[in-house]
């Protein structure tokens, strides 16, 4: 290991899009303050990739499925059955080449979608930290699970419950999913898993920021020992200490970043609806439909996110229809692009999403106000959060079929831009934008825990 380099860091993301930014972008930050960074990926995610990032070390390990990853195993739970038992084996003969090599790891940062890390971070005589990708409120919810505390299934409809440490009371359809839904017991089981061996971590990081959270994260502090190190998203964004933080992510999809930028440039202030359910969500052909036609009556610009796999359920000759619209509603629609750039790009006014932690919480630092239409998982808790606690956004109310009709979706986007009524949900969003830049500049509460993270790791590694 180079001198200049006091400690040996090794992240273990869950390959998935969302799971991978964000930890890549905490290993920027402690890569700049000396900690010498190693990223483990499965190579079957390495496949995929489009571009590796030039300035953090990549190494492979396997999850068993090297042709095909996740998309090979028959289920998700066969999956994490095998990760853990190949993952395992490949991640302890990497800390072994590491150290053979004269660059010996010290600290291991596993996502608890894979506790397992902790069992190989503990034969190494190696420190370990959680770091949740998903936010407080999320995590607690699944630690009443993991403790019996929420009875499945958890209410009647509409019935309200109180959580321990949650702001706010939640119905069943705030919950995640996983939590209420026969999708799946084996899957909420992986989830509640995250909690199974935590008490032997010496750090649980989480990806958002005190302020945001505050009463839960005070009340998980007794438990664990917390530490919020969000946003986790490129510095240039918010502090912009970290000099030339340019690289995006590492990314499947190929951002069409000229087409959106030219595009976005020629349109008016604040008149945009960006719209992105995200790298995973899918959804049903009838929802496409009025989704199409909520944006069209909206009678607003937007640029609509709709990834290759998508696109053949957009209504017949929608997006031939879009080329020939002039005046108001034009509207684009594109593969994949450069979030951040959109969000923080003057002519968007409102952010049509599903409600992805990581876009939601992009939106929250760049002061996007939100039209939320969750799909599954934690998406549905991270929506009641932005409507009733963080109070910038609304949520579109879906029907007993389970679909958000188009004159809910254009009755939401009208009142988030327009109308008297979303002002304080305007406002609000100003304000989580100044309070997401501070927290990660010098002084505030994540720079802090990162800092303190930091010299612990320094100190233990001695
Ligand atoms: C998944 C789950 O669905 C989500 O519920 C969980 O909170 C995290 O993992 P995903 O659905 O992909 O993630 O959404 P999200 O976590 O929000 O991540 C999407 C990422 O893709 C964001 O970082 C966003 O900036 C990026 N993105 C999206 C782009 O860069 N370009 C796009 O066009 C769309």
């Amino acid at each position: 290991m180079s001198t200049s380099h006091k400690v040996h860091c090794l992240i273990l993301p869950y390959p998935g899009q969302g799971h991978i930014n964000s930890m890549l972008q905490f290993s920027k930050r402690l890569q700049s303050k000396r900690i010498k960074i190693t990223i483990a990926l499965t190579k079957s995610f390495l496949k995929n990739m489009k571009e590796l990032p030039t300035s953090i070390s990549i190494e492979a390990i396997s999850d068993g499925y090297d042709d095909g990853g996740f998309h090979q195993a028959r289920t998700f739970v066969a999956y994490i059955m095998r990760f853990k038992e190949v993952g395992s084996d490949t991640l302890s003969q990497l800390i072994q080449k590491l150290a053979d090599s004269g660059c010996p790891v010290n600290c291991i940062v596993y996502d608890p979608f894979l506790p397992w890390a902790v069992e190989v971070a503990k034969n190494f005589g190696l420190i370990s930290a959680a770091f949740f990708t998903q936010n407080c409120a999320v995590d607690n919810i699944y630690y009443h699970v993991h403790k019996g505390v929420i009875k499945l299934p958890p209410t009647k409809n509409n019935e309200e419950m109180l959580i321990s440490g949650l702001s706010c009371t939640i119905e069943s359809s705030d919950v995640p999913t996983f939590v209420i839904n026969s999708e799946g017991p084996r899957i909420l089981e992986l989830m509640v898993n995250q909690f199974s061996n935590l008490d032997k971590v010496d750090w649980v990081l989480i990806n958002s920021f005190y302020e945001l959270e505050k009463e839960v994260i005070d009340w998980m502090s007794k438990i664990y020992p917390i530490k919020t190190i969000g946003p986790t998203i490129l510095s240039m964004y918010l502090d912009k200490r970290l000099h030339d933080d340019k690289e995006y992510g590492l990314c499947i999809f190929k951002p069409m970043t000229n087409e959106c930028l030219n595009w976005l440039n020629h349109q008016p202030i604040s008149s945009v609806v960006y719209v992105s359910f995200g790298s995973l969500a899918k959804l049903e052909a009838e929802q496409m439909e009025e989704l199409a036609r909520g944006l069209r009556n909206s009678n607003k610009n937007f640029l609509w996110v709709v990834r290759s796999t998508e696109e053949p359920k957009l209504p017949k000759n929608f997006i031939e229809e879009l080329k020939l619209t002039s005046g108001n509603n034009k509207g684009l629609v594109v593969s994949w692009c450069p979030q951040l750039q959109v969000l923080e790009h003057e002519s968007i006014g409102c952010f049509l999403t599903h409600c992805g932690w990581n876009l939601t919480l992009e939106a929250i630092s760049l002061g996007v106000p939100m039209v939320t239409m969750p799909q599954r998982s934690d998406q549905p808790t991270n929506a009641k959060l932005v409507k009733d606690v963080w109070e910038m956004g609304v949520r579109a109310k879906q029907d007993e079929k389970g679909i958000v009709r188009r004159e809910v979706i254009e009755e939401c986007i009208k009142l988030v831009m327009e109308e008297e009524k979303g002002k304080i949900i305007r406002e609000n969003a100003k304000k989580w934008k100044e309070l997401a830049t501070n927290v990660v500049d010098e002084g505030g509460s994540s720079h802090k825990n990162i800092e303190e993270f930091v010299s612990k790791m320094v100190t233990i590694s001695k």
